[in-house]
């Protein structure tokens, strides 16, 4: 089986200014995290030029959270892809649930900028992921075909996918350790159609959604989840930290 080294990604959110986000980070950079893991903050825009001179030279990566398709125009409030590699980031979150539920974002946008921030150079945190709605009437796997569907143009060498259902972000309900398994194999099949097995065996997907250091373990653990994408517990040194070292374990098989 392909050993895929796995990502802990905190989504920061609207959270974290910039006195803030140094705090943090000094932080997280005396952990001395595990080599065996990626870890990546993605703080807001305002943030992130000081949180890249932080962790220049670390082993912690950065992302922002979202970007346009555009490299540059008439789009008020956007910005571009180039303008984050400008200030050192080299991730970027695209198609968060909040995006799409508060802001309008469609699998088409979401699509467009995921192609155009990884055409520029950055490597993309693909977020699909149902409503409670849509899992209790039985549509989740058409929710994440649908989602899924317009990432066929995505390059998977600069691609993390995450599996966030909207169900579990930020209400302290987790997808059971059978619910999650199910989804990210499900997603893992349709990697396959659009990338190829050996591709879609060696891209990593992760789990978001409430994800804590007491249900870390059980999740990461899973054959085909890779890590976590976390909102609430990557704002909090020993939470983060925590889940970071869960995932270390996992991956020394632990
Ligand atoms: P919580 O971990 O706060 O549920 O948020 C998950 C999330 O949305 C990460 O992108």
């Amino acid at each position: 089986m392909t050993q895929r080294r796995p990502i802990i990604a905190g989504n920061w959110k609207m959270h974290q200014n910039v006195a803030a986000t140094s705090d943090l980070v000094e932080n997280f950079l005396a952990q001395n995290y595990s080599e065996e893991v990626d870890v990546v903050i993605c703080p807001p825009f305002t943030s992130l030029p000081n949180a890249a001179m932080l962790v220049t030279g670390s082993s912690i990566g950065l992302g922002a959270q979202n970007c346009h398709w555009e490299e540059k125009g008439a789009f008020t409030g956007e910005v571009a892809p180039s303008m984050l590699l400008e200030i050192g980031a080299s991730w970027v979150i695209i198609g968060h649930s909040e995006r799409r539920t508060l802001f309008g974002e469609t699998n088409d946008t979401a699509a467009r900028r995921a192609q155009a921030a990884q055409k520029a150079g950055l490597k993309v945190i693909y977020c699909v992921g149902e409503t409670l709605d849509q899992r209790e009437s039985g549509e989740t796997f058409e929710v994440l075909r649908a989602q899924t569907g317009v990432m066929a143009d995505l390059d998977p060498n600069h691609l993390v996918v995450a599996y966030e259902p909207v169900w579990a972000i930020g209400t302290g309900l987790t997808a059971t350790p059978d619910q999650a398994q199910e989804a990210h194999l499900y997603l893992r099949s349709r990697l396959e159609i659009f990338f190829g097995p050996e591709a879609a065996a060696g891209l990593r997907i992760l789990y978001g959604g409430s994800m804590k250091p007491a249900n870390a373990v059980d999740l990461i653990s899973l054959p085909d989840v890779d890590g976590g994408l976390i909102g609430g517990a990557s704002l909090d040194v020993d939470s983060f930290s925590a889940i970071i070292r869960a995932a270390a374990n996992c991956a020394a098989g632990e």
